[in-house]
């Protein structure tokens, strides 16, 4: 059958409400054209992120009443510590409540002023908390990785040579950690090549630095290997992750993503001594070792969901999806980031709006105008998320790329939601040429994308 179908049925179903577009116009006025602040039931199809949004399985629903909830030594931690250990073949596992509190736990362990963390391309948490442990974080993605329209197989993947460089220029003492994120969601939710990860790891082992994988999308990661890379299509996915895995000494995980829950998270890693001071933060802030700021049930979930995701035909049903929409749009014309990721298609908003430029931020504006056409929420990533400001002189730094990215939560929409995406995205790209740009009113000095407040610089909605 050439027909790639969505390989469950629905048991429970989640009514959205549909609105006008005068409606719409004024959600988002109200909003401050943040999608951040638009009511979640003001949008239609939410294409914000695909994090924490999966839709669970009756098995996980099912763990979710096992869940033992016991302060130390509940048997859903050791089911939950046992699928880790199996899937990633790390022997100490620390859950904590999502990825970031994973992220701040390591750095604030490993990172000093002065010191250096490099990686393919630092999610923004990730960049924040490293920054915040006073460390520098250093993007080293491959030069591919920066030109949407071109199509290659590991997008993702991280330039060794400048990795080696940076290693010459500021000293392997200066370097805590090295990070790779599978898949790069910030270069596209592109995948990175197993031999990237050889090589990357072969360069860290020679000079001593530990390698941390931040493993979101491990799963879309490894199958995009099975598909994409040499000598992979007869392995098995869960037998791709074990070798992804161990070329590293630990990872980060977000469990809102691949792990097919709601919340969630864990570090894990080889190194017993690390772990143990680790442990130490996680009971200052998360909870004891056993749960780290997770319900039992929430382990129960997880522990189940790291299996489902393995499974191949729901793998082959995920990527399938996002290319669908990745292709029928850019049959259409509008310009993408080629090929497709894995957990979500980016829309080249510097190229779709190329009238507008990027310090008047163009992926705000088409945010705006796909959800004033179709109620649909995508994220800007682009200078709204990623640029500087000079807090002195005021003096913006716009992002390397202008995009949007529109992100399918797993196991929630159907084809015919897919489809009216497509629509909605060639309406606003048929009127594409009355849209203007956007500024601040408004904005924090960190993460300043999650409460800025903006004001068109055109009529939004043509
Ligand atoms: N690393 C990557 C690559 C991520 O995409 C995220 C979250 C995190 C770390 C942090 O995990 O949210 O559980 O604390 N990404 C979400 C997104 C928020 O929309 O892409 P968290």
């Amino acid at each position: 059958m050439k027909t790639i179908i969505e390989p469950f049925r629905i048991k429970v179903v989640e009514p959205i409400r549909l609105t006008t577009r005068s409606e719409r116009l004024e959600f988002l006025r109200k909003a401050d054209y943040n999608m951040f602040k638009l009511r979640a039931e003001d949008v239609l199809l939410d294409l914000l992120t695909d994090s924490g949004t999966s839709a669970m399985s009756s098995l996980q629903w099912s763990g979710i009443m096992r869940g033992d909830e016991s302060y130390a030594g509940s048997p859903s931690f050791y089911r939950f510590e046992r699928a880790v250990q199996e899937i990633f073949g790390f022997s100490q596992v620390i859950p904590t409540h999502q990825g970031r509190a994973a992220e701040r736990i390591l750095f604030s362990t490993l990172c000093r002023p002065g010191h250096v963390v490099p990686s393919n391309t630092h999610f923004d948490t990730t960049r924040a908390n490293i920054e915040a442990a006073g460390a520098e974080a250093v993007d080293l993605p491959v030069p591919e990785g920066l030109v949407p329209a071109v199509p290659h197989p590991f997008k993702g993947n991280m330039d060794v040579e400048r990795l080696q460089d940076l290693i010459a220029r500021v000293g392997a003492d200066s370097i805590p950690l090295c990070m790779l994120t599978v898949t790069n969601n910030t270069g596209g939710g592109q995948p990175v090549s197993m031999a990237n990860i050889r090589a990357v790891s072969g360069v860290c082992r020679a000079h001593g630095i530990p390698l941390f994988v931040d493993a979101c999308r491990f799963a879309e990661n490894a199958y995009f290997i099975k598909l994409r890379e040499e000598g992979y299509a007869r392995k098995s996915v869960r037998e791709i992750v074990r070798e992804m895995f161990s070329y590293a000494d630990g990872c980060t995980m977000s469990a809102k993503k691949d792990g097919l829950a709601n919340i969630g998270g864990f570090l894990a890693m080889n190194d017993a001594a690390l772990a143990q001071k680790e442990r130490e933060l996680l009971i200052l802030t998360e909870g004891f070792p056993t749960y780290g700021g997770l319900a039992g049930r929430d382990l129960e979930a997880i522990a189940i969901g790291l299996e489902e995701v393995l499974e191949e035909n729901y793998l082959e049903y995920r990527l399938a999806s996002v290319r669908y929409l990745g292709q029928h749009i850019s049959a259409g014309g509008v310009p993408i980031v080629q090929p497709p990721g894995g957990h979500a298609v980016y829309i080249d908003a510097a190229a779709f709006l190329p009238q507008v430029p990027p310090l008047q931020l163009p992926g705000q504006s088409l945010v705006c105008e796909l959800y004033v056409e179709g109620g649909i929420r995508g994220v800007e990533v682009g200078t709204a998320m990623f640029g500087r400001r000079d807090p002195e002189t005021g003096q913006e730094t716009p992002a390397a790329m202008e995009l949007v990215r529109l992100a399918l939560p797993r196991r929630v929409y159907t084809q015919s939601h897919v489809d009216y995406m497509v629509e909605a995205i060639l309406q606003v790209w048929e009127r594409r040429e009355g849209i203007g740009g956007f500024r601040f009113t408004y904005q924090a000095p960190t993460l300043r994308h999650f409460t800025a407040a903006y004001e068109p610089l055109y009529p939004v909605g043509g």
